[in-house]
């Protein structure tokens, strides 16, 4: 079995070429990676001398790069987790990600049907669902809610599944698309809430907290995310969608008080609001687990714990990730927020 991995040097998709590698030791993996400001290579350097692992830069845009690799290497299975995945960043910028994840994946779907692949899964995401109101909590994401985006980010990852669809239904591609709540774990690049809350903790720098912190995210440790996409791949049935949620709500606000506490440091400092926040993502994983008997396996007391170890056991590849072009993109967002 040989798996191209899109976007595997980056959070979700390096966390997922750890997981294939440990759980499948006959399994030859591909990360093909155009290694963005998110995508990082000190996440895979303990797998690099695998004989089963292959690294590839390329970008997913890049017609020509992506079919000369596909015929190259043949591949069984792509699962892509390439994108432009920051919500802020589509905010300031929307072009780079209608190319990288609508243009993106529409190469390697071409490339797909051109090379008979057995399973091509899309990583998608709860935000293409939008948002849902924070005085329901009797309401949850299913797989019928339809789709309705708020965010650049989200809309073209909207865009990206409906073409995911349209090439199953027309072209009959052996397709799989999974829809996860927010992730958190090792790896994830200090851009996002949980990262950089600890990160600007450990620094003693201000924990800046969008409007009143009362948006609600739906965390799930990212081993769990790999666990469901894993068996997606293996026992999902084509053609379909599946929600992946852990029932792990909490508010902003909760999340980074309690941060703070596990650290015993950081000040939080309210600021100007997200446009277009969405208030609450929620997921109801019923179909993941009734059809494929997936339940997740850490809840947030205990992953956010094993994450802030991570990020005290892990200082360099944080910090040599702040100390560069991060400072600029830092202060370009939170400088008069
Ligand atoms: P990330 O930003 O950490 O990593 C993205 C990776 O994709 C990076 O390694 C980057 O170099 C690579 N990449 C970007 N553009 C590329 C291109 N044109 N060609 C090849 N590689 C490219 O993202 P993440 O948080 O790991 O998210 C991975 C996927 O999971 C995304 O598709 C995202 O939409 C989805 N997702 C993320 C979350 C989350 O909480 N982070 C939740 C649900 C779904
Ligand atoms: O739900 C899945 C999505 O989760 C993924 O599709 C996205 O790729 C991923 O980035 C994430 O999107 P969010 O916008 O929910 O994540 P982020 O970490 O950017 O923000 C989480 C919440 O925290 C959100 O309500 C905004 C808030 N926030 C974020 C940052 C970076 C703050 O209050 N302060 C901050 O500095």
């Amino acid at each position: 079995m040989k798996l191209i991995v899109t976007g595997g040097a980056g959070f979700i998709g390096g966390n997922f070429v750890h997981y294939l590698l440990n759980k499948h030791k006959d399994y030859e993996v591909i990360c093909l990676d155009k290694l963005t400001y998110a995508g990082n290579l000190e996440s895979l350097k303990s797998v690099m001398s695998n004989q089963n692992f292959k690294f590839i830069r390329g970008d997913i845009t890049d017609r020509d790069t992506i079919f000369s690799v596909f015929t190259q290497e043949r591949p069984n299975i792509v699962v892509n987790f390439a994108a432009e995945s920051h919500v802020d960043r589509s905010i300031e910028d929307p072009s780079i990600f209608l190319q990288t994840n609508v243009i993106g994946t529409q190469v390697l779907l071409d490339a797909c049907r051109k090379h008979r692949i057995d399973r091509f899964h899309q990583v998608s995401t709860d935000e293409v669902y939008g948002d849902l109101p924070l005085d329901r909590p009797d309401l949850f994401f299913t797989e019928e809610t339809p789709i309705h985006t708020s965010s650049p980010y989200s809309a073209s990852k909207a865009a990206a599944d409906l073409l995911v669809q349209a090439y199953h239904r027309t072209y009959g591609l052996p397709i799989t698309i999974s829809r996860c709540s927010n992730n958190y774990g090792p790896y994830h690049f200090p851009e996002k809430l949980i990262p950089l809350m600890i990160a600007n903790a450990l620094n003693d720098k201000p924990l800046p907290v969008y409007g009143k912190g009362e948006n609600i995210r739906d965390w799930l440790y990212v081993e769990d995310h790999c666990s469901a996409i894993d068996l997606i791949l293996h026992k999902g049935t084509v053609g379909e969608i599946y929600n992946i949620g852990g029932h792990n709500e909490r508010t902003n606000l909760e999340v980074v008080q309690t941060i703070i506490r596990e650290l015993g440091k950081g000040k939080i400092q309210f600021v100007k609001d997200r446009a277009g926040h969405d208030l609450r993502y929620a997921i109801n994983p019923n179909k993941i687990h009734k059809e494929l008997n997936w339940l997740p396996a850490t809840n947030f007391d205990e992953g956010i714990k094993k994450t802030i170890q991570w990020y005290l056991d892990n200082r360099f590849w944080w910090e040599s990730i702040i100390s560069g072009e991060y400072q600029n993109y830092y202060e370009k967002m939170y400088g008069n927020r």
